[in-house]
C-alpha cells in the first residue's frame, strides 16, 4: 500500500515547479537543431528521389510533435507521389532497395532493413550528427498523431514541460524503450495528455470532440483521423479554456498522484479521443493491466507488449516517482545519470 503523503507547502511546490522547468530547458532542443533536423531530411530526399524519383520524405514522431530531445531519432516517412497506399510485399522489396541504396550514402552508417516487423523500416546512423534515424513507408496515421501531439503541445506551454518531465522521467528509471519490453515515448505522452484532460479542472480539451454539429469524418486507413486543429479559435470553442492555473509542478506531483493513487488500470482505459471514461471491458482488452489506447488506430493498444514484470516495475516506478517527487527535500538543481547524454 502506498505510504501517505506529508503535507506539501507553497515553497516546496516551488522547488519543483523549478525542477520541471530546468528539466525542459535542460533537454529541449534550440531552432538551430530543429533545422538541422530538416537540413538531413531534404539531404535524404534528394538522394533517394535518384532511386525512386517520386519519393516525398516527411519527419514525424519527437523530430515534430513538440517532444523532442537533443538526441531523439529522426523519424521519417516515404510515399511516392501519385500512389495512395502500398501492399506488404511491395513495401518489404521497397524497404529492402532503399536499405541498399542508403549503402551507398557517404554521411550514413550502420544502414539496416528491418522488414519483420509491424512498420517495415530502414534504420540509419547519420555520421556528423551521431543522429539515428529509420525511414518507414506509409505511415500515414504516425503523421496524424504527430499533428495531433504538435496541436495538444500548442495549446499550453505546461503541456509541453510535462512530457518533457515524463519523457526523462521514463528514461532515468529504464521504463521507456519499448524495444526492450517497456513502453514508448509516444505512451507515455498519452498518458500526459489524459491526464491533462481529466484533471478538473482540464488543461486541454479532448480535441477529437471539438467540433459544429455532427463529427466530420476523415478517413485513413479505415481511421477517422478528425480532430479540431485550430488551436488559436480554442478559446471560442472550448468553454474550459485558461480555467486550470495550476503550475507544472503541482501538474507533475498531480500526475504521478493520479497515476498511483486514482486511476484504476484494471477497470480503465489511458484514451485521449473521449472525455468519458472507456473501460477495458468495453474494449475486451482486459487481460492487461496498462491499457492506452491509440487515438486513431483504435484496435491499438500500447500496452499490448508487456509482460506482467514490466507492467510491475513501471507501477513500482510511478510509485517510487509519488514518494520522492511528493516529500520535501532540496534537490534542485536536477542531476541526471551520465547515459541521459545518449537521447
Ligand atoms: P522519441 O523518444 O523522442 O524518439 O519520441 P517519439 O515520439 O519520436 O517516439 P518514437 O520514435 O518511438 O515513435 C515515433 C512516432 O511513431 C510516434 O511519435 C508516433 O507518432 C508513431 N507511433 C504510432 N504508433 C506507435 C507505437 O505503437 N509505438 C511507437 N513507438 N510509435 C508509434
Ligand atoms: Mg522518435
Amino acid at each position: 500500500q502506498l505510504d501517505p503523503l506529508p503535507p506539501v507547502t507553497p515553497e516546496f511546490l516551488s522547488v519543483l515547479n523549478k525542477v520541471c522547468e530546468q528539466c525542459y530547458s535542460d533537454f529541449a532542443p534550440d531552432e538551430l537543431e530543429v533545422g538541422v533536423r530538416e537540413h538531413i531530411l531534404q539531404d535524404l530526399e534528394i538522394f533517394v528521389r535518384r532511386q525512386f524519383p517520386g519519393a516525398q520524405l516527411q519527419l514525424f514522431g519527437s523530430s515534430k510533435n513538440g517532444f523532442g530531445f537533443r538526441q531523439s531519432d529522426l523519424d521519417i516517412c516515404m510515399v511516392l507521389e501519385g500512389q495512395e497506399t502500398i501492399d506488404d510485399i511491395n513495401c518489404i522489396n521497397i524497404i529492402e532497395s532503399l536499405a541498399r541504396s542508403l549503402k551507398k550514402h557517404p554521411g550514413l552508417r550502420n544502414i539496416l532493413p528491418i522488414t519483420t516487423a509491424k512498420v517495415p523500416i530502414v534504420k540509419f546512423y547519420h555520421v556528423r550528427t551521431g543522429l539515428e534515424g529509420d525511414i518507414s513507408l506509409y505511415n500515414t496515421l504516425a503523421l496524424h498523431n504527430t499533428h495531433l501531439l504538435a496541436t495538444y503541445a500548442a495549446i499550453d506551454r505546461r503541456v509541453k514541460i510535462l512530457c518533457y518531465v515524463m519523457k526523462v522521467f521514463a528514461k532515468m528509471c529504464d521504463i521507456g524503450d519499448a524495444s526492450r519490453g517497456s513502453l514508448s515515448s509516444y505512451a507515455y505522452t498519452l498518458m500526459v495528455l489524459f491526464f491533462l484532460q481529466q484533471r478538473d479542472p482540464p488543461v486541454i480539451p479532448v480535441l477529437q470532440e471539438i467540433h459544429d454539429g455532427k463529427k466530420p469524418e476523415v478517413l485513413v486507413d479505415g481511421w477517422n483521423v478528425y480532430f479540431f486543429d485550430d488551436f488559436k479559435a480554442l478559446p471560442s470553442h472550448w468553454p474550459h479554456y485558461g480555467k486550470n492555473t495550476e503550475t507544472v509542478g503541482e501538474l507533475w506531483l498531480g500526475l504521478l498522484r493520479f497515476y498511483t493513487e486514482d486511476f484504476d488500470f484494471r477497470e480503465h482505459v489511458v484514451c485521449i479521443r473521449q472525455h468519458a471514461r472507456l473501460t477495458t471491458f468495453n474494449k475486451q482488452w482486459t487481460s492487461k493491466y496498462i491499457v492506452i489506447e491509440d487515438p486513431f488506430d483504435l484496435n491499438h493498444n500500447l500496452g499490448a507488449g508487456l509482460s506482467r514484470k514490466m507492467t510491475n516495475f513501471i507501477m513500482k516506478a510511478f510509485i517510487n516517482g509519488r514518494r520522492v517527487f511528493g516529500t520535501p527535500i532540496r534537490y534542485f538543481p536536477p542531476v541526471y545519470p551520465s547515459q541521459m547524454e545518449y537521447f
